[in-house]
């Protein structure tokens, strides 16, 4: 009988600009003030990328960081997968110059593209490689320059999004690990928010955004992952020791947490000093935070197309 093989967490890393913008900065040159984009949001701060940054040197920094805390030499990966929304160049995939910048010369290496949720999706792609015994070490990174993407004139969405990177090693195991990931997909919600081209042919835009239809949909479709998780996994609530979700908005985490039961001391709370950084926010969240070996760990985001997801891991 051949062995059944399991994804675990070797390591995480993240990477951050060095510079950060408070909302007091921003409100000198945008109509807004701290007091509403704290209340409305819970976010304090984000940091913001040089000229000289890009999606590739922060993915890079958090994945050499994730590998060092996993003991993991950079020769020995098999797979490098990067979720971004803001690869430096449509072409080629941004995860291949990470894959040169770390010298993981025998990696594959490529991009996903699904907004928010793209560490929860490229991490279930990277769980069933391992499970299946292809792979036995792969890097799944989540790099992001929002501030390259948003309208800096528009305070609706700039004062909401931050730069960044964060990254796990997945490794090998004959332990238990990811024990489950759920990914969902409503194209219907595809121009909720979107980055509008159409009047700049080949050129970067920028963000458009229905706020008020993310926020109820995002509460409604993550509080019905994390239900399909715990189902699935024969769990309860009261079995999860930590609640990670997408950092999008503080008002929207606190009302899953409530919704399900969630006591706020498992949840964990990083929009205050990161903002939104779409695919890395939950990697960087993990970076943060102190997991302990055998923890519970349930992950969950939504973000734009609709894409959403869920993943239940035993660390
Ligand atoms: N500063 C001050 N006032 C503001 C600002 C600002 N930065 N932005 C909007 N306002 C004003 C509006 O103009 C409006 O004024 P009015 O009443 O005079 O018209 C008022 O504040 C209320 O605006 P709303 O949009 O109704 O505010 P709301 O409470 O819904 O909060 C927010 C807006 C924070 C955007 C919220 O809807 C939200 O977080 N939605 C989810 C967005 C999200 O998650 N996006 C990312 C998805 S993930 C991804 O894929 C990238």
């Amino acid at each position: 009988m051949s062995a059944t093989f399991w994804s675990v967490i070797g390591g995480c890393g993240m990477s951050l600009p060095n510079k950060v913008i408070k909302n007091n900065d921003l409100a000198e040159t945008l109509d807004t003030n701290d007091e509403w984009i704290r209340t409305r949001t819970g976010i304090e701060q984000r940091h913001i990328a040089s000229q000289s940054d890009s999606v590739a040197l922060l993915g890079t920094n958090a994945a050499n960081n994730a590998l060092l805390a996993a003991k993991v030499a950079a020769a020995d990966v098999d797979m490098i997968i990067l979720a971004t929304t803001s690869p430096d160049h449509f072409m080629p995939a941004t995860a291949t110059k990470i894959q040169h910048q770390l010298g993981a010369t025998k990696a594959c290496a490529f991009d996903i593209q699904a907004v928010c949720s793209g560490f929860i999706y490229a991490l279930s792609i990277a769980d069933q490689f391992i499970k299946t015994g292809a792979m036995s070490n792969v890097l799944v990174i989540g790099a992001e320059l929002m501030s390259r993407m948003v309208d800096w004139n528009d305070r609706s969405t700039c004062v909401l999004f931050g730069d960044g990177a964060g990254a796990v090693l997945l490794r090998r195991s004959l332990e238990p690990g990811i024990l489950s990931t759920h990914l969902f997909t409503d194209g219907a919600g595809y121009d909720m928010l979107f980055v509008d081209h159409s009047d700049e042919k080949f050129k970067r835009g920028k963000i458009v955004m229905n706020g008020r239809a993310i926020y109820s949909t995002a509460i409604n479709v993550m509080e019905s992952s994390i239900k399909t998780a715990l189902t699935h996994n024969n769990l309860n609530i009261t079995d999860i020791d930590w609640f990670v979700a997408h950092q999008a908005n503080k008002r929207i985490i606190d009302s899953v947490s409530t919704k399900l039961g969630i006591p706020s001391e498992k949840t964990v709370v990083t929009i205050n000093s990161y903002a939104n950084t779409s695919a890395a926010t939950i990697p960087i969240s993990l970076a943060v935070t102190n997991i302990n070996k055998g923890d519970l760990v349930i992950l969950s985001a939504m973000g734009a197309g609709y894409a959403w997801g869920s993943a239940a891991i035993r660390w």
